[in-house]
């Protein structure tokens, strides 16, 4: 079992877009594959047709000894209870809700163990080829697990100068906790948000390759196919098949299952 997480400090740069297309992308390539949505705002579930539930706090809580004692006997049985699976695909979910935050508050107050994440996905979703966490752009906390868990961490950066930033802020994180002894490694910088028609967007491009070199992958386009999948409840790849005849619609399919490929080749 392979643990991706998806990650910038910065919101709104396409981390649960691309979580999500991505774990359709792999799961059309024959993988198993569990989302994990570490965002408190929940919205990974509604992304893909169902309702926010605790299923990340519980997660969290069975692995915080001041939650755990809360919790039932069985643990594991009632983590996995909160699975489930998207309505058009075989990709498990495991929703987050606004609960996950209160996790957040109580590993914050007490003795943190780093691998807190790394150790209850490890135990609890051996089952799975691939876990892929998503995350909310919060400092410390559970985002620092999440990395910390990561075999792999793919930062989606918008295609501007300005939105580098935030990829560099994530890098450093990286090396901080690399001096700390993760084993982890970077999957890639995706830029999203890509449109070669502005001058803004082709310049941010060319900053991430000049900065990034073979770690910038192929961009991500910016277009309203991508945006409108979270009202449509869809992956990229369901509405490319509903919509066979829309290029924009193609072309974004394409990209993500470039992506997947990438990942897969890691
Ligand atoms: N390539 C894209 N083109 C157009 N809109 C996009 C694209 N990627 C994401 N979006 C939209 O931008 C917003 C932020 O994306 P989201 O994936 O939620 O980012 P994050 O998880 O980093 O906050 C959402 O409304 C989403 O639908
Ligand atoms: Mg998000």
């Amino acid at each position: 079992m392979k643990i991706i997480t998806v990650a910038n400090q910065k919101g709104g740069t396409g981390k649960t877009t691309t979580a999500v297309n991505l774990a359709a992308a792999l799961t059309l390539a024959g993988k198993k594959v569990l989302l994990v949505d570490l965002d408190p705002q929940g919205n990974l579930a509604t992304f893909l047709g169902h309702q926010p539930r605790p299923g990340a706090y519980n997660l969290l809580a069975a692995y915080i000894p001041g939650l755990a004692s809360l919790m039932g006997n069985d643990k594991s049985a009632q983590i996995r209870s909160f699975i489930v699976s998207a309505e058009r695909s075989q990709i498990s979910i495991l929703p987050g809700s606004a609960e996950t935050a209160n996790a957040q508050a109580f590993m914050l107050t007490g003795e943190r163990d780093l691998n807190l994440i790394r150790q209850a996905v490890s135990e609890q979703f051996a089952r799975y080829d691939l876990v892929i966490l998503d995350t909310a752009p919060s400092l410390g906390g559970i985002l620092e697990l999440a990395l910390w868990a990561a075999d792999e961490v793919l930062v989606p950066v918008a295609s501007e100068t300005a939105a580098i930033q935030g990829a560099y802020q994530t890098i450093a994180t990286l090396k901080a906790l690399t001096q700390r002894g993760w084993q982890g490694c970077l999957a890639g910088i995706l830029p999203t948000f890509y449109d070669e028609r502005t001058v803004e967007r082709r310049e941010g491009l060319l900053h991430l390759q000049q900065a990034f070199g073979a770690l910038a992958l192929p961009p991500i386009h910016e277009c309203t196919a991508i945006r409108e999948l979270p009202a449509n409840q869809m992956t990229i790849f369901e509405k490319a098949e509903a919509e066979k005849t829309n290029s924009y619609v193609r072309r974004a399919a394409q990209e993500y299952s470039a992506l997947g490929k990438a990942i897969l080749k890691g």
